[in-house]
Order: structure tokens, then C-alpha cells, then sequence
């Protein structure tokens, strides 16, 4: 006989916001060993990897994306009047499918690949300029602009709006950090800012199109089936926030990690056949997305307990990552790490990253390249990390140092 969840006698986890980043993920790495699930203030947090992995893939988990303002217990008359638009990462089910089937084909490996020289110049031309002096706040010079002219080249956005871009994204991305009843108007008028940008630029390609994705996506058919206007700009907005702010963050915290472990920076500096195999420890380390939620469609049974329609759950992709049953001495940073490192950074499922390969490509590139020219690679000074309850988090301030003049 399945068990109702509310009647299982399980521990409560609070997030303790004094607690280190190295502190948080003993925590959680414990946590993974004691209890396959949770209490957390709004539902369950479920940490081991099989666990997280099995529930994600389940379709009856809905994204709880669209219930975020319910979450945060906000409301508001200018909050719920915005346009709402289906979008790939809070649809479901067919609606899903159907544009995830539409939109796949520019995402493969092979249009990831055809960036790389792109993203190697991006990333030398941000190294220039700190290579001469030998030292950078790696965030503001490097992180922060990185993703948003690959994201415009791929869009097929002019180069001279990089700027806006990146800051809009900043903005759009507050949704992310459970603070809606201070950042709910800024929010708003970035996400209005970019729509009528977004609607220019779609309009342009429909009278001439071009070689990128924006006029791959007006021309893409799936059976005569197109997107239409409402669905083009909501892709292009979630491709532009899905692919910034993530790539950035996973960026710093990379950096921060390779000059807190200088001997696995030379590591990969000395074989550069490992850097492919950097990416995926420090993606698992330290990943950039610290969990993702769903809520129940329906009454769903799993592992023998009932989950009533509309319990929340909050797979913890940190948890998930350093679970003993997964990985070999899981709280070892090792980027010869043998047997792979099958992280959920890039979550699992219906909703599994569509970016991945680009994000693959856009980090070993910079890798590479700040292998090249970064030797000696040091903290010179204190690293800031971002609250600890961001849903995208990293390094606030990175200050390094390094030998100059490469
Ligand atoms: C290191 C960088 C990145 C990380 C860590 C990351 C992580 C994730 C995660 C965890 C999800 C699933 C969220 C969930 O299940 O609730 C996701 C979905 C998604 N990502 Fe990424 N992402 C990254 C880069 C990118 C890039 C570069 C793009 C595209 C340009 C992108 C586009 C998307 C899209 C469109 C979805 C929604 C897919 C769907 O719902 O079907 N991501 N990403």
C-alpha cells in the first residue's frame, strides 16, 4: 500500500545563507547519503542522482517555471498583466514536443562547431587588454560579456547591440533569485524592451532572411507546421536567457575553481586532451545551476509514496552531483576523473538543456584559450560568490592573477 508523502516522518533542510559554498556541498553531499528526500519550505528536495534523474524524466513532473510568483507568494496588478506567452522551458506534453522538435535542428553539434573560431576570437579579443597587465576581475572583464555576442551571432543580432543585450539579460534573469517584490518592475521593463527589439528583428528577417537561427526558426517546418509570431519572440528571449547568464556563471566559477586547484590547471594545460573532460568535472564541482523544480500534473506514485496533484519537488542538481552511489570520491575536484562524469548540471528529460553542445563548445574554447594565455593562474584577493539561493549562481567578483604578457 503506497504511503501519502505528508506521512512519512522526514527531515527539514533550511538553506543556511551564512554557510560556505565548500560547506554547502559537504551538506549536501551528506544529505544524498541520509535521505533520498527531504522537507524543504514549499514541498521536497530530492538529492540522490538516480532519484533526481528518474523524476525529471517522469512527464507527469511538471516545470514549476510558470508557478514562480506562487512560490514567492507574489502578486501584482503589473506582474500578472504581462503578456503570457508559452515558452519551451514551461510548456508541456505536445506543445512541448512540438517546438522542441521545430527548434532541435539548429542545435546539434555540427551548428555548435561552426562557432568555435567565433568564440576563440570573442575570448581573445576580452583576454587582450588584461593579458598586458597580468591581472583582471575575471566577472566584469570576461564572463559577463562572453556568451552575449555568440548568443547575437547565433541569433543573427548586430554586434553593436551586445550591450543592450547583456544588460537586459541581467535584468530578465532576476527571476531567477527569489526576490520578485524587489526586482518585479525591473523584470517587466527589460522583458517589454526586449519584446519590441525582438519583434524589429523578426520583422526585418521576414522580409530578407539571412544565414542565422532567428531566420532558420521563421523558415523551420515540421510537417507545414511553423511558429508563429508569439512563439518566435518567446524562443528568442529564452534562447537569449537561457544561454547568457548560465554560460557566464559556469564560466566564473570554472576560473575560480582552476586557480583554487592550480595542479588540475596545469593538468589541463600540459593535456590539452583533457580539456573536453574539464569541462564535465567542473560542471559537476561546481555547477552553475544549482537545482530546477516541478510540480505534480496529477496524484503521482513513486518509490511507494503518493504524491498528491500540485506537490512541489526541487531536484538538487549539487546534491545530485556529489552523490557517494554515483561518483567515486565525489568531493575530490579530479578532471581525470575515470568512468566520466555524468552530471544533471544541464538537468535530464523533456526539458534537458537545448543549448548543451553550444555551452560545451563555448566553454572548452574558452578553456583553451585561457589556457594558452593565463599561465600561472591565481586568486589575488577574495572571491564573492552570489547568494546562495540564485537559481543561476557563481562568483559575484573574481580577481586573479596570472603571468602577463601571452
Ligand atoms: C553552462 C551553461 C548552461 C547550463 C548550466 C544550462 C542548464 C540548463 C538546465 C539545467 C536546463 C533544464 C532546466 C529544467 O529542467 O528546469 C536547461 C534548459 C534549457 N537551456 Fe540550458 N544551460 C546552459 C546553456 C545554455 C545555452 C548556451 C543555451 C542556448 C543558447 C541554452 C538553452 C536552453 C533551453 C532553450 C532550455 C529549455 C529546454 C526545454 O525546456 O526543452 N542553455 N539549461
Amino acid at each position: 500500500m503506497p504511503t501519502l508523502i505528508s506521512d512519512l516522518d522526514l527531515p527539514t533542510v533550511t538553506t543556511d545563507l551564512s554557510l560556505s559554498e565548500a560547506e554547502r556541498r559537504e551538506q549536501l553531499h551528506q544529505l544524498a547519503q541520509d535521505h533520498w528526500i527531504a522537507k524543504v519550505e514549499l514541498g521536497y528536495v530530492i538529492t540522490t542522482h538516480d532519484d533526481c534523474a528518474a523524476m525529471l524524466r517522469d512527464r507527469k513532473w511538471f516545470s514549476a517555471l510558470s508557478l514562480i510568483a506562487q512560490t514567492q507568494n507574489y502578486e501584482s496588478e503589473e506582474w500578472s498583466s504581462r503578456p503570457q506567452r508559452p515558452s519551451i522551458l514551461s510548456t508541456e506534453g505536445d506543445d512541448h514536443q512540438r517546438i522542441r522538435r521545430i527548434v532541435s535542428p539548429a542545435f546539434t553539434p555540427k551548428s555548435a562547431d561552426r562557432l568555435r573560431p567565433f568564440m576563440r576570437s570573442v575570448v581573445n579579443d576580452l583576454l587582450d587588454p588584461i593579458c598586458e597587465v597580468g591581472r583582471s576581475e575575471f566577472v566584469a572583464d570576461v564572463c559577463e560579456p562572453y556568451p552575449i555576442p555568440i548568443i547575437c551571432e547565433l541569433l543573427g543580432a548586430p554586434r553593436e547591440d551586445w550591450e543592450l543585450f547583456s544588460r537586459l539579460a541581467v535584468d530578465i534573469f532576476k527571476i531567477f533569485n527569489g526576490n520578485l517584490a524587489e526586482d518585479a518592475p525591473a523584470i517587466i521593463a527589460a522583458s517589454n524592451e526586449m519584446d519590441a527589439y525582438m519583434l524589429d528583428l523578426i520583422a526585418e528577417r521576414r522580409s530578407a532572411p539571412r544565414d542565422d537561427l532567428l531566420s532558420d526558426l521563421i523558415s523551420a517546418e515540421q510537417e507545414g507546421d511553423r511558429l508563429s509570431t508569439d512563439e518566435l519572440l518567446s524562443m528568442a528571449n529564452a534562447l537569449l536567457l537561457a544561454g547568457t547568464d548560465t554560460t557566464r556563471n559556469q564560466l566564473a566559477c570554472a576560473i575560480a575553481l582552476f586557480a583554487q586547484h592550480p595542479e588540475q590547471f596545469e593538468l589541463m594545460r600540459s593535456n590539452r586532451d583533457l580539456t573536453s573532460q574539464a569541462v564535465e568535472e567542473v560542471m559537476r564541482y561546481l555547477g552553475a545551476v544549482r537545482g530546477t523544480g516541478r510540480y505534480a500534473s496529477e496524484e503521482i506514485i513513486y518509490r511507494d509514496l503518493i504524491f498528491p496533484q500540485g506537490t512541489l519537488i526541487f531536484p538538487n542538481f549539487v546534491a545530485a552531483n556529489h552523490d557517494a552511489q554515483k561518483f567515486e570520491e565525489p568531493l575530490a575536484f579530479d578532471i581525470t576523473r575515470e568512468g566520466g562524469t555524468p552530471h544533471l548540471t544541464f538537468g535530464s528529460g523533456i526539458h534537458y538543456c537545448l543549448g548543451a553542445f553550444l555551452a560545451r563548445a563555448e566553454l572548452q574554447e574558452a578553456f583553451s584559450v585561457i589556457a594558452d594565455r593565463l599561465p600561472n593562474l591565481r586568486l589575488d584577493g577574495t572571491v564573492i560568490w552570489k547568494p546562495l539561493q540564485n537559481g543561476i549562481w557563481g562568483p559575484e567578483r573574481l580577481p586573479i592573477a596570472f603571468d602577463s604578457g601571452y
